[in-house]
């Protein structure tokens, strides 16, 4: 017999999975080139180069012993201290080998640091929209997820209701940028608001209050958007990065936690955190994806490539007469339903095999999400079907 929580999971199947799904199934009716697929954030470009050579080069180099075996927990020494030394060089940081725990990618790093912080019934706050798996990720452990509404038009985090939403239960705060699914960059003011929350609330409470930066969008920006560093902002921040999006690696799992030594007992936070990737069952990072990650630690995936498909998406869906939230970052853009109901609007939507994925499963009614990691021709040729769309809601 299942768990009463499995079973509630099996009900909440992913709305994105499910949009997928029938996308394949009218692929293998009408031809993949006529299925507009914008539903799955998997990578459009492929990992680079120099990642494949590193690949060939360890297996032809390295003692199999040494390249397949078990690492430490917490990741191979000097892999940790590359991803410490890269992070200090790009964010005048001041991370150590022993601040990094590498990880099972960005979901991996995110349930570690849930397993490491969180009792039953303790609380984690989200901003909507937010990245829908976080519902599961904070009910493995039997928290319980507090979600801050939508604030309109700009997504930034509204500070008002956070001072609201904290109370002795609140265990951290989990943030996204560049957000899936908005595309929106955090601005440094909001990084800023939030850091001075935390303080103020750390202080009445009198209880430490973690901030978890989720960040595998982070190198992805546009248009000069910049990504703040959150540690330098707030002390007691856990950063959890994956290598996904910025190498094209998704399915290899490969991210990594970092602890900043302004962090309240940093070193044993720091310990724990790689007692949790333990006894989880990860044991450790995959220790080839490991070694690569550490010679691929400056590259980075086709970034033009994604600027061209926002700049192509965002100008025709505009001139179809929709309103996007403009995106500065991720791959994703945000749609402003024409109609109140998203979930009614996405199936509408199908009639034109348009598939798209409504707000409301990442906790945003009235909006849907593009994922423009596709090919470009083929958003190219998704605009007279957006056209047709928008027509029958009277937007042109
Ligand atoms: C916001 C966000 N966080 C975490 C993840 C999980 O990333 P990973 O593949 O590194 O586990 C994703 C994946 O799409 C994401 O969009």
């Amino acid at each position: 017999m299942l768990s009463k929580q499995t079973e509630k999971a099996l009900q909440n199947r992913s709305a994105i999975r499910e949009i997928f799904e029938y996308g394949m199934k009218r692929g293998q009716e009408i031809g993949f080139e006529n299925v507009f697929d914008f539903s799955l954030g998997n990578p459009a470009t492929p990992a680079p180069k120099k990642f494949d050579e590193t690949i060939i080069k360890l297996e032809q180099t390295m003692d199999p012993l040494k390249l397949h075996g078990y690492t430490d927990n917490a990741g191979i020494m000097e892999v940790r201290d590359a991803v410490a030394k890269n992070l200090n060089k790009r964010f005048g940081t001041d991370f150590e080998a022993k601040s990094i725990v590498m990880t099972v990618g960005a979901g991996g790093a995110i349930n570690t640091v849930m397993k490491t912080i969180l009792d039953p019934d303790d609380e984690v706050i989200v901003f909507a929209p937010y990245f829908s798996e976080y519902d599961n990720y904070v009910a493995n452990f039997y928290g319980k997820l507090v979600k801050i509404a939508p604030n309109f038009p700009t997504f930034q985090p509204n500070l008002d209701e956070l001072k609201k939403a904290i109370n002795k239960k609140t265990k951290a705060v989990l943030i996204n940028t560049p957000n899936n699914p908005s595309g929106i960059v955090y601005s440094e003011e909001s990084i800023k608001g939030i850091a001075e929350v935390l303080r103020e609330k750390q202080k009445e409470l009198g209880q430490e209050i973690y901030l978890i930066s989720d960040e595998p969008y982070r190198e992805l920006l546009f248009d000069g958007a910049k990504h703040y560093f959150v540690s330098k902002y707030y002390e007691n921040t856990f950063i959890c990065y994956s290598f996904s999006k910025s190498l094209s690696l998704p399915g290899e799992r490969i991210g990594y936690i970092a602890i900043p030594k302004t962090m309240a007992d940093w070193e044993k936070v720091a310990l724990a955190i790689k007692t949790s990737t333990r006894i989880l069952g990860f044991v450790n990072a995959p220790a080839l994806m490991q070694m690569a990650v550490k010679e691929c630690i400056d590259e980075q995936s086709d970034l033009e490539y994604y600027a061209k498909n926002r700049q192509i998406l965002l100008d025709g869906l505009t001139k179809c007469g929709f309103t996007c939230a403009k995106p500065e970052g991720a791959f994703y853009l945000f749609l402003k339903s024409p109609i109140a109901d998203d979930v009614e609007f996405c199936e509408h939507a199908k009639k034109y095999d348009l598939m798209l994925v409504n707000g409301s499963s990442f906790g945003c009614p009235g909006y849907v999400r593009l994922a423009y990691c596709v090919a470009t021709d083929k958003i190219e040729r998704s605009m007279e079907k957006f056209a047709l769309l928008a027509k029958e809601y009277g937007l042109q």
